[in-house]
């Protein structure tokens, strides 16, 4: 890649600068499970999210404007607007779960949100609920309140970022449960551009920033399945992995059914096959 110089990797992606205005991100094949990269990759993973993530901004351009300029033909390489990223994470729950949950029983609150008393594990809340966390470049990310966030990024900013990503969070999730998928909870990453406009950017409402359960299992009163690597995570618990790195090889089996949940989760959110997306992914901008 002459044209580009790599500047960082994440955890999925590596980030490659084509000049001062513009990213080239590329999503890999690996995961990461309970915060730790597995040292096996999914085929396919990095192709879903971008696709997904292409899908989304194509569909939410009224709501935020977003950092997309070009879909690349690997279908895993997206060329975006360099953005100044907020400093904190902008998460929307619509459902009582992970560190919500955790969080709920322990206070009766998330983020400064008071919640009915008697909210059971997974239950839907009466409405979706804007939960920020700081942005943690080591270690997992912390729940904060609207007072900590707001001084992070300023009333004004704060304000808008919470309508946009609830705005956002009301659209996936209403196109999802069209479609048998209940979007529990997601997280966006907003940036500013620089006329100082708040621009969606990363990726958006896929299976590694959302929590996807299918509906048709869907059942409060306990923890759900998760649509995509719950393989994953059955196998590490049953391995006794203590969820430090390094993490355990994956077995083929394990492979190929994540690959299939990822593959699935893409076609029935986008109602596109997922080999016609690989032949052109221009398909899901259209
Ligand atoms: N348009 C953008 N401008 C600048 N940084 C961005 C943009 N979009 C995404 N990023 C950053 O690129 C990184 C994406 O790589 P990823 O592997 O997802 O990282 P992480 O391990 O932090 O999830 C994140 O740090 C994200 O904040
Ligand atoms: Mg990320």
């Amino acid at each position: 890649m002459s044209d580009a110089t790599h500047v960082a990797s994440g955890k999925v992606r590596e980030i490659y600068a084509l000049d001062d205005e513009r990213l080239l991100l590329v999503a890999s094949d690996r995961i990461s499970t309970f915060d730790v990269v597995l040292p096996t990759d999914i085929p396919d993973k990095g192709r879903v999210l971008t696709g997904l993530s292409a899908f989304w901004f194509a569909r939410t351009r009224e709501i935020v404007p977003n950092h997309l300029l070009e879909l690349r033909d690997d279908g895993r390489s997206m060329e975006c607007r360099r953005l100044e990223m907020l400093p904190i994470e902008c998460v929307v729950r619509g459902y009582i779960t992970g560190s919500g949950w955790k969080d709920y029983q322990a206070t009766g609150e998330v983020c400064g949100h008071r919640l009915p008393a008697g909210l059971v594990e997974s239950e839907q809340l009466p409405e979706p609920i804007f939960t920020p966390a700081t942005k943690a470049h080591t270690g997992h990310d912390e729940n904060i309140t609207r007072e900590q966030a707001a001084a992070l990024v300023g009333e004004e900013r704060f304000a808008e970022a919470e309508r946009i990503s609830l705005a956002l969070y009301r659209h996936g999730s209403e196109w999802a449960a069209a479609r048998g998928i209940v979007l529990a909870d997601t997280k966006f990453e907003l940036g500013l551009d620089p006329a100082g406009r708040l621009v969606l950017g990363d990726e958006a409402l896929t299976p590694d920033s959302s929590r996807f359960w299918p509906a048709d299992s869907y059942e409060p009163g306990r923890g759900q399945p998760s649509f995509d690597k719950q393989f994953v995570r059955d196998y590490c618990e049953t391995r006794g992995w203590d969820k430090t790195a390094p993490g355990p090889e994956l077995p083929d089996d394990v492979v190929d059914g994540t690959r299939a949940r990822y593959v699935e989760a893409f076609e029935r959110l986008t109602d596109i096959a997922f080999d016609d997306y690989l032949a052109d992914p221009e398909v899901v901008v259209r």
